[in-house]
């Protein structure tokens, strides 16, 4: 898919993930307190075959991770988009997101998942897409609701209990035209 490349959000800015991006993709992998509600710390020869698997997704599909920036100072926030995955016993396409510790709180995963969940229905015309996390992950679990995620069950996954959500592409765009009806009616 032509286009998907780069992804702007309101004040990030989004590279498709690069072999050369393994540095900054590491150093997140080795904080502990991000990786806490990812199953852990990974070694630099988990995060290069993480790398190699999405380096593929994106070959494969023609969409995947990418990797967002601060665009004043190019500045490493965190990685983000859209993944094939099977879980809860089907294939799916998730909205994924990590950012670094020292840019969360500011609603930034929330821009990420938002433009994620629009290149998933605008460009690639999915149907519908899902977000799972711990079912203790409360941050994470919020940006999903914000982003517009419905939560659908509880599942394990990875033998650990996760919350599942889904979003409808017709429950986006239901929503879409009724935000715009009322920004027209405040006009
Ligand atoms: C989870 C994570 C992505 C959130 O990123 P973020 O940029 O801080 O998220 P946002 O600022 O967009 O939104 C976070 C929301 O959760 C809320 N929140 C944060 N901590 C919370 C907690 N302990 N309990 C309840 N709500 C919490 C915030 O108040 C905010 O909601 P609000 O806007 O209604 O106030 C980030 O902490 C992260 O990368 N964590 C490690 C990796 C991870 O868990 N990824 C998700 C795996 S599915």
């Amino acid at each position: 898919m032509r286009g998907l490349e780069t992804v702007r959000t309101d004040r990030l800015v989004g590279e498709r993930l690069r072999a050369e991006h393994f540095d900054e993709l590491h150093r997140l992998h080795q904080d502990h307190r991000v990786m806490a509600t990812l199953a852990g710390v990974r070694s630099a020869a988990e995060t290069r075959q993480m790398l190699r698997a999405n380096l593929d997704h994106w070959e494969r599909h023609g969409f995947g991770l990418w990797l967002f920036r601060d665009p004043a100072d190019g500045r490493f926030v965190g990685r983000g988009g859209l993944r094939r995955v099977h879980v809860g016993g089907n294939d799916e396409v998730e909205v994924a997101y990590a950012l670094a510790a020292d840019s969360w709180g500011r609603g930034l995963a929330t821009e990420i998942a938002r433009a994620s969940v629009a290149v998933g229905f605008e460009r690639l015309g999915l149907p519908d897409l899902v977000c799972f996390t711990l079912t203790t992950n409360r941050a994470s679990r919020r940006v999903m609701e914000k982003a517009g995620f419905g939560y659908e069950r509880d599942i394990v996954h990875a033998d650990l209990p996760h919350a599942f959500y889904r979003l409808t592409a017709a429950v986006w765009r239901e929503r879409r035209a009724g935000e715009g009806d009322a920004r027209r009616a405040d006009a």
